[in-house]
C-alpha cells in the first residue's frame, strides 16, 4: 500500500491553487440524474471519489467523460440502484437517493454503514423525503425507496446534516408544490448544489442559509452553460495550516476567502500572521502559535472536517487548547496517532485537551479516514526528522494532486511503499 515520506521541519513558502471541492461535485455529480441531457462541470477535481460516483452513475446508465470539463449524460437511466460495492467504498453515493426517486420514482441504494469518525445514520434523509411522500423499506442491508408523486411539503431536520439536505433538495426540485426546509445545513456546498440545480430549471431560494424554500417545477433539463464547482475550503483550510505550522506562509489561490472564515479566526486568535485577498488567502507564522479553544459546529462555525488538522497545529502551541467535536462522536482517531509523533492530547468525551510541545519528532503513523491523514500530513510537516504517514488512500479521497502541490512550496514529500525496507545495510567490503 502507498505510504507518504516526510522530512519535516521545513517552512513551507508559496503559493498553492486550489481545486474543485470535493463535498459540491458528490452532490452535483449525482444532480445531473434529476436533470435529463448532456451536463457539463468545470473544475471537478480528480479524487477516488469523484471518479467513484462516476462509475456509479455509469452503473446507472449515465456514461461520462473527464477532460479540462466533466462531461455527463443524463439522457437516459437505466438503473435504479447504488450497489454496495460502490456504496460501502464512498458513503455518500447514498446522495442517490433524492436524484433516483425524483427521476425513476424508485431508488434501492446500499445502508452506507458507518466509518471511523461514527455511525453516519441516514434516518433524517429518510424522514425528510419521506414528508414529500416517498416510502422507504429496509432489506437485504439495502434500502427500497418509492414515491408515486413527490409533493411539496413542509420539514425541520432534528439535527443538521449536510446530505441529507442535499438529497432531500434534489428530490423537493421536481415536487408537486412548495417544500420549506427548516435547520437545512447552510453549507457553501449546499449553496453550489442549489446553483446548479437552479440552473437546470428549478426555484431554490435561502440555499445557504438553514431555511430553504423550494418552488417544485414539472421537471428539469440540462443547462447549456458549464457549472464551474466552488473551490475546495477544506482543502485550503488544509494548506494554509502547514503554512502556519511550518512557520513559513502559503498562499491559496482561486478560492472564497469568506469560505474559510471560521478558520481564519481562529488562525488569528492563535498569533499566526493571515492575509486576504479577493480570491486569496495566505497564512503563516515566525514561530510557535498561542493556545487556543476550538469547537466545532455547523456551519458558519468551525468546520468538523478542519478539526484534526487544527488538533495537529494546536500540539506545536504555547500553552493547553481545548478542542470540542460537537458533530461526530468518533472523530478524534488522529489523536492516538499524533501521540506517536510526541504530541502531548488527553481525551473526555467529545474534548481533546492539547498542551502543546516545541517539538515532535517525526515517526511512522497510521490515517484512518481522510481529514485524520491530512492532520497527521500536516503534523509531519513541521516535527523533526521523517514521518512515514501509511495508509495513503484516505488521502488520495479528498486531496488532488497533495503530494505536487506540497513540494512546490517546499516540502520534502514523496510517495513509498509500505514495508519497503529504508534502512540499507553498509556496504560490505
Ligand atoms: C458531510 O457528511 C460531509 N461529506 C462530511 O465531510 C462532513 O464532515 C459532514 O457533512 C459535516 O459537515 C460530504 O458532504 C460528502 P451530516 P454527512 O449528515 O452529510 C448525524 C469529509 O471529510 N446524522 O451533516 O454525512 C451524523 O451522524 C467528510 O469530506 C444523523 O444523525 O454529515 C453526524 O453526527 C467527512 N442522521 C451529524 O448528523 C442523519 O440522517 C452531521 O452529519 C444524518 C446525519
Amino acid at each position: 500500500m502507498d505510504t507518504l515520506l516526510i522530512d519535516g521541519s521545513r517552512p513551507l513558502r508559496g503559493a498553492i491553487p486550489i481545486s474543485g471541492a470535493k463535498n459540491a461535485s458528490l452532490p452535483i455529480l449525482m444532480a445531473t440524474i434529476v436533470a435529463p441531457g448532456e451536463h457539463r462541470l468545470a473544475n471537478v477535481p480528480e479524487l477516488v471519489d469523484t471518479s467513484s460516483m462516476l462509475s456509479l452513475l455509469g452503473r446507472i446508465g449515465c456514461p461520462s467523460l473527464v477532460g479540462a470539463q466533466t462531461r455527463i449524460d443524463t439522457t437516459r437511466v437505466a438503473f435504479c440502484e447504488a450497489p454496495y460495492d460502490l456504496v460501502r467504498k464512498m458513503r455518500a453515493s447514498v446522495l442517490a437517493l433524492g436524484p433516483l426517486l425524483a427521476r425513476c420514482g424508485e431508488a434501492h441504494v446500499s445502508l452506507p454503514g458507518g466509518c471511523a469518525i461514527g455511525m453516519r445514520p441516514i434516518d433524517q434523509h429518510l424522514k425528510a423525503l419521506e414528508a414529500l411522500g416517498c416510502r422507504f423499506e429496509l432489506e437485504g442491508g439495502y434500502v427500497h425507496g418509492r414515491v408515486d408523486q413527490l409533493r411539496g411539503a413542509e420539514f425541520r431536520f432534528d439535527v443538521v446534516s449536510v446530505t441529507g439536505t442535499e438529497n432531500v433538495l434534489m428530490a423537493a426540485v421536481v415536487a408537486e408544490g412548495t417544500t420549506v426546509l427548516e435547520n437545512a445545513a447552510a453549507e457553501p456546498e449546499v449553496e453550489d448544489l442549489a446553483r446548479f440545480l437552479n440552473a437546470c430549471g428549478a426555484r431554490i431560494e435561502g440555499a445557504g442559509t438553514s431555511r430553504i424554500v423550494v418552488h417544485g417545477v414539472s421537471s428539469l433539463r440540462a443547462s447549456p452553460t458549464a457549472h464551474a464547482i466552488l473551490p475546495d475550503r477544506i482543502e485550503a483550510g488544509t494548506y494554509l495550516v502547514a503554512g502556519v505550522i511550518t512557520r513559513g506562509d502559503v498562499r491559496c489561490e482561486n478560492m472564497r476567502p469568506n469560505d474559510v472564515a471560521p478558520l481564519l479566526d481562529v488562525l488569528r486568535a492563535a498569533g499566526a500572521r493571515v492575509e486576504c485577498g479577493p480570491d486569496w488567502v495566505s497564512a503563516g507564522a515566525e514561530g510557535r502559535v498561542n493556545a487556543v479553544d476550538v469547537e466545532t459546529a455547523p456551519h458558519p462555525g468551525f468546520p468538523t472536517d478542519m478539526q484534526a488538522q487544527v488538533m495537529a497545529l494546536l500540539s506545536f502551541a504555547k500553552g493547553t487548547s481545548r478542542i470540542k467535536e460537537t458533530i461526530f462522536e468518533n472523530r478524534f482517531m488522529h489523536a492516538a496517532e499524533l501521540l506517536r509523533l510526541g504530541a502531548q492530547i488527553s481525551i473526555e468525551g467529545n474534548v481533546a485537551t492539547v498542551t502543546g510541545q516545541p517539538q515532535l519528532s517525526g515517526a511512522t503513523v497510521m490515517a484512518t479516514d481522510l481529514r485524520a491523514s491530512a492532520s497527521l500530513v500536516l503534523a509531519g510537516l513541521a516535527a523533526q526528522g521523517r514521518t512515514e504517514v501509511l495508509r495513503l488512500y484516505h488521502l488520495d479521497r479528498g486531496y488532488e494532486r497533495l503530494v505536487e502541490k506540497l513540494a512546490a512550496v517546499g516540502a520534502s514529500v514523496e510517495r513509498g511503499q509500505e514495508g519497503r525496507p529504508r534502512f540499507a545495510a553498509p556496504a560490505v567490503a
